[in-house]
């Protein structure tokens, strides 16, 4: 039998960080999937007009549009929230940066951190209840194998010296804690929750970070679409995974660091709100 979803009905995804290498790839793949319906979570327009009538043309797909948000800000992905017309079966949380010099949002919190890990959670939290509407619904974060360094008593670099490297891995560490500590809060909902390492790619992030990749932006939207559209990513939650296979995650297994992480966060809304 084939599992996937492609011949279900139709699937609402919303995919963030759709200009970007991988994100256009995965959008224009899910664009391909019949009676999908995509929506690219942009913040510069010029850039997602041309990407949706990018994706258009070559799917022949008309159910691609935009929406703008600065997903480093709280009040714009509430906003989006909040004006968003119909369900949303799928979230992938994937856009990211990586300045080389330590930067902050208007609300005075640290790039990284706001656009990496905080916009990953605001997504998630402010979308909850049209999931829940929307079930049985999945969420998957683009996180990387490339993670670690967490230290939750300076998740802004404000006592460490700013590195964007360690920047980087700290977010993709708490991407992945954060998928474990939503997927518990959510399982008796029918939404799942997993993380996954897309793949080597060369792009903005990646260059700023040193590095090119020898992955091609397909190869690296494969495991996210898939997790989005294939059984294995409805049924499986809390877990993570690099080129369509599960890997052990230790950062998800502290759970005692996993509640702590997400508590840090969730204070992030009362505070800046
Ligand atoms: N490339 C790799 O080798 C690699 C490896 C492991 C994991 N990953 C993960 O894969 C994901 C995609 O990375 P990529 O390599 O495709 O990066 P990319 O090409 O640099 O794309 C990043 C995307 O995020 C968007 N973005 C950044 N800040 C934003 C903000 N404040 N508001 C709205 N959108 C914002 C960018 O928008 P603009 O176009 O407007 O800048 C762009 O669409 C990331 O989560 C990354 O951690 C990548």
């Amino acid at each position: 039998m084939n599992s996937s979803l492609k011949n279900d009905n139709s699937r609402v995804f919303l995919v963030t960080g759709a200009t970007g290498a991988i994100g256009k790839a995965i959008a224009r793949q899910l664009a391909e999937l019949e009676d999908s319906e995509v929506v690219l979570v942009c913040r510069d327009k010029k850039k997602a007009e041309n990407t949706v009538k990018e994706i258009v043309d070559i799917t022949g797909n008309p159910k691609v549009r935009f929406e703008l948000a600065d997903l480093s800000r709280y009040k714009d992905i509430r906003n989006l929230a909040e004006r968003w017309k119909g369900s949303l079966q799928v979230l992938i949380n994937n856009a990211a940066c990586t300045p080389r010099n330590r930067q902050e949002t208007p609300e005075g919190i640290e790039l990284q951190f706001a656009t990496n890990v905080l916009c990953y959670y605001w997504l998630i939290d402010e979308f909850t209840e049209l999931l829940k509407a929307s079930a049985p619904a999945c969420v998957v974060n683009v996180a990387s194998y490339w993670a670690g360094g967490l230290d939750l008593t300076d998740m802004e670099f404000r006592r460490r010296a700013y590195n964007n490297d360690q920047a980087y891995r700290q977010s993709k560490q708490a991407n992945r804690m954060l998928s474990a500590a939503f997927a518990e809060k959510l399982k008796p909902f029918r939404i799942t929750v997993n993380a996954c390492h897309p793949g080597d790619v060369n792009s903005a992030l990646s260059n700023n970070l040193g590095f090119g990749g020898h992955e091609t932006p397909d190869q690296g939207a494969e495991t996210p679409v898939w997790l989005a559209t294939h059984y294995i990513g409805l049924e499986t939650t809390g877990r993570y995974f690099e080129h369509l296979n599960e890997k052990s995650c230790p950062f998800a297994r502290n759970q005692q660091a996993v509640n702590a992480l997400f508590e840090h966060c969730a204070n992030y809304i009362k505070n800046h709100s």
